[in-house]
């Protein structure tokens, strides 16, 4: 059930539990890490929204404390969805089409409801509290064309006290009706919306180019022009997705080098990027999005269900460039980022690669933390940072708990767990200390 946000805070709360975060980078293949940090039965304490430290679950704190026994349990930090959009809750799971077609069938005439400004604050609402019901207390999104939506992405986040990176979409061109902005309209819309709740409490904006086609050159240089002027906001696109869209692109910019470069002459290619799919790139690409410091969305989920590819993330972790995790709903069937991972490992054995859970877990936490400057804040249960931690159960149902029991190593246990787990695992959200979200079933 989602909790009212007027909850009061305890400004001390102790979780306990088993404590599972990294303090660095797993190596590619490597069951045992020593990047993993695992402390079984630990107390987390939370002090005014942040974590204010651990200790043995054997020693509790004092009654200045206020205590939830969560022994038996994993405590992580809250996941980070590095590349979703809020509106397509409305066509998640819709039949028969790859992505060209997926987009004009399902996607566009459900983004057409939000220029209803009542549809997108309803909609920013419902998805916020979804993202919650999943273990997602971070994320990177995609709202609509229309202004207000977001808008009421920003006020909604706000008063759930979440960090949340969004912007307008930029489409000025192949999208219907109600659905294309213009150049000059647009660049005021950025303007406002970055003045309004860029670096406000946990906020910041994404210069939001939908993708390459959607945009005219004189757009995409608008979002250059921004991204120059504003260094600090980010910039989200879609990158390689579909071999189609690859096709277009050439054919819509033949001067370009490559899709990359399509948006690396527009000046949308810096350590601020966030680049959803890179399926379809080359070493050159690589080396590029690994000298600007950009990162990938990796969306495996939507890669398998509208059939796009196999993501190269050996070839990207090889060439250095940042790889985090997304849902990519409604491309991707789930918010959960459990299934998410799950699918990822699918993705990379189908490729003839062994992804361990704690690269996929790092990849969705710390990892991605990193990869958007914000290791500080979120993505691990470290001491100073946003108490942004969820509460899961090791195991749902007969198979799993079977499953979880005759584990023999921690690896095997944790992988079970992201293989086999989803929403129904979950807790308890905490966003900043405040308890957000809390599963229906117990
Ligand atoms: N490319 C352009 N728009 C979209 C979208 O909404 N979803 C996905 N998966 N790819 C896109
Ligand atoms: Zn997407």
């Amino acid at each position: 059930m989602t909790l009212p946000t007027t909850t009061p805070a305890s400004r001390r709360t102790a979780l306990r539990g088993d404590l599972l975060d990294f303090v660095g980078a797993p190596e590619w293949g490597a069951v045992d890490s020593p990047a993993v940090r695992f402390r079984a039965d630990h107390w987390l304490l939370i002090d005014g929204g942040r974590i204010a430290g651990t200790q043995p679950g054997a020693q509790p704190p004092d009654a200045s404390w206020t205590v939830h026994d969560h022994r038996g349990r994993l405590i992580l930090p809250g996941f980070v969805d590095t590349h979703v959009h809020s509106p397509q809750i409305d066509v998640i799971a819709s039949y028969g089409t790859a992505l060209l077609d997926w987009l004009e069938t399902y996607t566009f005439p459900a983004e057409q409801r939000y220029a209803d400004r009542s549809e997108a604050e309803a909609g920013a609402a419902r998805f916020l509290d979804a993202l919650l019901a999943h273990g997602t207390t971070s994320a990177v999104v995609f709202p609509t064309v229309h202004k207000h939506s977001a808008d009421a992405l920003f006020a909604a986040a706000q008063e759930r006290g979440m960090r949340l990176i969004t912007g307008k979409v930029l489409m000025d061109r192949h999208a219907p009706d109600g659905l294309r902005d213009d150049v000059d309209q647009a660049a005021r819309d950025c303007v406002d919306l970055i003045g309004g709740w860029h670096g406000k409490d946990r906020l910041a904006y994404a210069v939001t180019v939908r993708f390459a086609p959607t945009s005219t050159a004189a757009q995409l240089a608008m979002a250059g022009r921004l991204c120059a002027a504003f260094p600090g906001v980010y910039m989200q696109t879609h990158l390689a997705e579909n071999r189609d869209e690859v096709a277009w692109v050439c054919e819509l910019f033949p001067e370009a080098r490559s899709y990359l470069d399509v948006y690396e002459r527009a000046g949308l290619l810096n350590a601020r990027g966030v680049f959803a799919h890179g399926i379809w790139i080359d070493d050159a690409d690589r080396a590029a999005l690994r000298d600007a410091g950009a990162q990938i969305a990796h969306s495996p989920s939507s890669n398998l269900f509208l059939g796009s590819g196999l993501f190269g993330w050996r070839a990207a972790a090889a060439a250095g460039i940042h790889v985090s995790l997304a849902s990519d709903v409604g491309g991707g069937t789930s918010l959960s980022m459990l299934r998410t991972l799950a699918d990822a490992y699918k993705v990379q054995a189908m490729a003839g690669e062994r992804l361990t859970a704690w690269k996929a877990l790092h990849a969705s936490t710390l990892g991605a933390a990193k990869a958007l400057g914000l290791a500080r804040e979120i993505g691990s249960l470290g001491v100073g940072c946003a108490a942004d931690v969820c509460v899961w159960d090791w195991a749902v149902g007969p198979v799993a708990q079977r499953r979880i029991e005759v584990a023999q190593s921690l690896h095997e246990r944790v992988f079970a767990w992201m293989t086999l787990g989803d929403e129904r695992n979950l807790v308890a959200s905490y966003v900043a200390g405040m308890k957000r979200y809390e599963g229906v079933l117990r």
